[in-house]
């Protein structure tokens, strides 16, 4: 019977030095937060990294796990060498909005925002787009500053993780569109403006344009390069979970980027079924379990990079998470198929 035999992330990122970035994405409550939260302690404690650990979760989930607040507080030093974000996505969007109605008025020398573009910028928050693009905007900014080691990002249910890649595409092309145009104007702008002995008004807002051109651009390089980051998907034993990861592979695949690898989480011990004392209940979920554990082996091979067990109590607070990190570090558990 062939066997994959994952060699946990510890040697992923002994191999890997340089990764940068790593980003979690997965569907919901398989364990994305658990083990950003697992590799962050990791990257800090063990690694002696300088880590940034960031979600823009509503739920607040790091806070949650960690058993602290960090919600909408900024960078959060939780342990040494191990900072978290926790970002109010809601409250980025309506500052975004209310900065691009500020930059209205300034541009065109009003002191009220006519109604109907009022009412179109605020229409602009119920779209998921917004938020998504207020967490990538969170996420190059803190990257652009470059004050760490290693970001790890806890991605939001799926969808948001991988779909991201894709939206860095399509973000930095529209904002390449607008930087052109703008850049036109300004040419003439700047032509008037010198014959009128003045400095153009566009100057600045171009060179925003510009900045956040630069900002988009060098975070997409960052997210594509495999050498300098790492994505990872979460998934447990159950067929809606493979079915999910088959369609992110594929999804990545048809970006041109890859997939660097899978976490199988919240396995049971498949040495419950030799225990006398194991409930026909619980047998007939580790052995449901060891089927689909079969399919992900035949299916995914060497991209499973760690097997984490079911542990017996959620890992919550720093002594559980580190506890917990040992497993996702370094597998134990291997998959015949
Ligand atoms: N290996 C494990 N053993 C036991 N419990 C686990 C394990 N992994 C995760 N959990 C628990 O499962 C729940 C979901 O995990 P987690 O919050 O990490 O998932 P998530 O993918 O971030 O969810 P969401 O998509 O809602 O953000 C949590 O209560 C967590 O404590
Ligand atoms: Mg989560």
């Amino acid at each position: 019977m062939p066997v994959v035999q994952p060699r946990g992330l510890a040697r992923y990122f002994e191999e890997h030095p340089g990764v940068e970035i790593v980003i979690f994405a997965g569907k919901g409550g398989l364990g994305k937060t658990t083990s950003s939260s697992c590799l962050a302690w990791y990257t800090s404690q063990v690694l002696k990294k300088r880590t940034l650990l960031f979600s823009t979760d509503p739920q607040a989930s790091l806070s949650d796990i960690w058993e602290r607040d960090f919600y909408g507080k900024g960078e959060v030093e939780l342990l040494p060498n191990l900072y978290v974000v926790e970002i109010d996505a809601d409250r980025r969007v309506a500052d975004y909005q209310a900065s691009v109605k500020q930059k209205i008025k300034d541009m065109y020398g009003l002191d009220e925002i006519p109604r109907e573009i009022d009412e179109y910028i605020d229409s602009t928050s119920a779209e998921p787009a917004m938020y998504e693009s207020a967490t990538y905007d969170a996420m190059a900014e803190l990257v652009a500053a470059r004050t760490y080691d290693i970001y790890i990002f806890d991605m939001p249910p799926f969808g948001h993780g991988v779909r991201m890649v894709a939206m860095a595409d399509i973000l930095s092309r529209w904002v390449e569109k607008i930087t052109e145009a703008r850049s036109k104007v300004a040419e003439y702008d700047a032509i008037a403006a010198t014959l009128r002995g003045e400095k153009g008004h566009e100057d600045e807002v171009m060179a925003e344009l510009v900045d956040i051109r630069n900002k988009i651009k060098s975070f997409t390089d960052l997210i594509t390069d495999a050498r300098r980051t790492a994505f990872f998907m979460v998934l447990i034993p159950e067929m809606m979970a493979i079915l999910d990861t088959e369609r992110a592979l594929a999804m990545f695949e048809s970006l041109g980027m890859q997939m660097t690898g899978l976490v199988v989480n919240q396995v049971y011990p498949a040495d419950l079924l030799a225990r006398e004392g194991t409930s026909q209940y619980l047998r007939n979920r580790v052995e449901m379990q060891q089927r689909y554990l079969k399919v992900i082996a035949e299916k995914f091979r060497d991209r499973v990079k760690t097997v984490v067990p079911m542990l017996t109590r959620e890992p919550k607070g720093a002594e559980l998470i580190e506890q917990a990190a040992a497993h996702l570090m370094n597998c134990q558990i291997s998959l015949a198929y």
